[in-house]
This record gives C-alpha cells, sequence and structure tokens, in this order.
C-alpha cells in the first residue's frame, strides 16, 4: 500500500485571523492566498477574484460567502463554488492543516 507523501506550507498563525474575516497571505511558488477563518474553521482559496482583478480578502464575509469588493459576485469559501454573478468560475481551494497554532497547505508532492 502506497502512503501518500504531503509537504506542509506554513501561511500564518491561526490566532493571526479573528473569527468571520480573512487576510491575503504571499508565499513563494504559489498565487497570492486567502486564508478565511469562518468560525473557527479555516478555509484557503486563491484571494484573486476569477471574474477580475479583485482580492477577495478585501470583500465581504457573509456566512460561508464572501462577496468580491469588485462586481459583488459571490463565493463559497469553503468549495470555492461560484455562487452569485457574474462569478461563473471556481475558485481554486486548498487543502488545510492547522497544527500548532499555525495555518498550512497540504500539498502532495
Ligand atoms: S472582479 Fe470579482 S466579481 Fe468582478
Amino acid at each position: 500500500m502506497e502512503t501518500a507523501v504531503h509537504t506542509l506550507h506554513f501561511l500564518c498563525r491561526a490566532e493571526e485571523i479573528p473569527a468571520d474575516t480573512s487576510r491575503r497571505v504571499d508565499i513563494p511558488g504559489f498565487p497570492a492566498l486567502a486564508v478565511f477563518n469562518l468560525d473557527g474553521s479555516f478555509f484557503v482559496t486563491d484571494d484573486r477574484c476569477t471574474h477580475g482583478e479583485a482580492s477577495l480578502c478585501e470583500g465581504e464575509i457573509d456566512g460561508d460567502l464572501v462577496e468580491c469588493p469588485f462586481h459583488q459576485g459571490t463565493f463559497d469559501i469553503r468549495t470555492g463554488k461560484p455562487t452569485g454573478a457574474p462569478c461563473r468560475i471556481a475558485l481554486r481551494t486548498y487543502e488545510v492543516a492547522v497544527e500548532q497554532g499555525g495555518v498550512h497547505i497540504r500539498q502532495p508532492e
């Protein structure tokens, strides 16, 4: 049986992102990332809206949705799926691991 090997990429400390807020994080080898804290659960997506050049970390969080600050399109933060026009293309999402107080994304090697 093969065991998948994953690399963890540290993004930030969990305590740096209060509940129901987000923060943009830049790390080498990835596009700008948006780290969301939804009531204590962390989710990571690409920060850039798939409809334009907006940073979703500058948008409003409403429940599980984030509203783009440019044209008010919305995405489901948990799945990346577009939920409101004019957004039609899903956001890339990342597998998150919170370990020892740090928020990481997990990437297969
Ligand atoms: S740039 Fe985000 S909805 Fe247009």
